[in-house]
């Protein structure tokens, strides 16, 4: 079933409350997001950043880990909310891209406006996956 103009606002709610709790001293650029689940359970993330820039950890990818922690590995619609609707970056394009092509993704603002939907197959077209190694473990 397609989602409601009224679910994906909830999910972008949700990514920009919980963006207040982003870690970004260092660049400044607070992200948060807002995974749904196909039981319907909802994981947040927010990015973490580190005085070892490289250390960071984008929002999305928190939001995966969190669920894929907790048991879930088939989601239905992930939310990222930025200041001005930023689009998720090619690292968890690809992690996005491990759970289904077919995950939507919902872009909002800081107004907590939706910006733009995809699915992840559009965000990362010709995505590498287990099905293109020849020996697939822990699946
Ligand atoms: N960031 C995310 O959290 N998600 C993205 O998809 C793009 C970038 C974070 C990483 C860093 O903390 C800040 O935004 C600026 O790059």
């Amino acid at each position: 079933m397609p989602l409601t103009q009224q679910e994906k606002q909830a999910l972008i709610d949700l990514a920009n409350v919980a963006r207040q709790r982003a870690y970004a001293p260092y660049s400044n650029y607070p992200v948060g997001a807002a995974l749904r689940t196909k039981t319907g359970r909802i994981f947040t993330g927010v990015n973490v950043e580190n005085a070892a820039f490289p250390q960071t950890m984008c929002a999305e990818r928190v939001a995966i880990f969190k669920a894929v922690s907790e048991g879930e590995r088939e989601f239905e619609v992930i939310s990222v909310v930025t200041d001005n609707g930023g689009s998720p970056c090619g690292g968890c394009r690809q992690v996005m891209a491990e759970f289904g092509l077919d995950t939507i993704v919902l872009f909002g603002d800081g107004n907590g406006k939706l910006i733009k939907e995809m699915t992840v197959k559009e965000l990362l077209p010709e995505a590498f996956t287990s099905d293109h190694l020849s020996t697939q473990v822990n699946k």
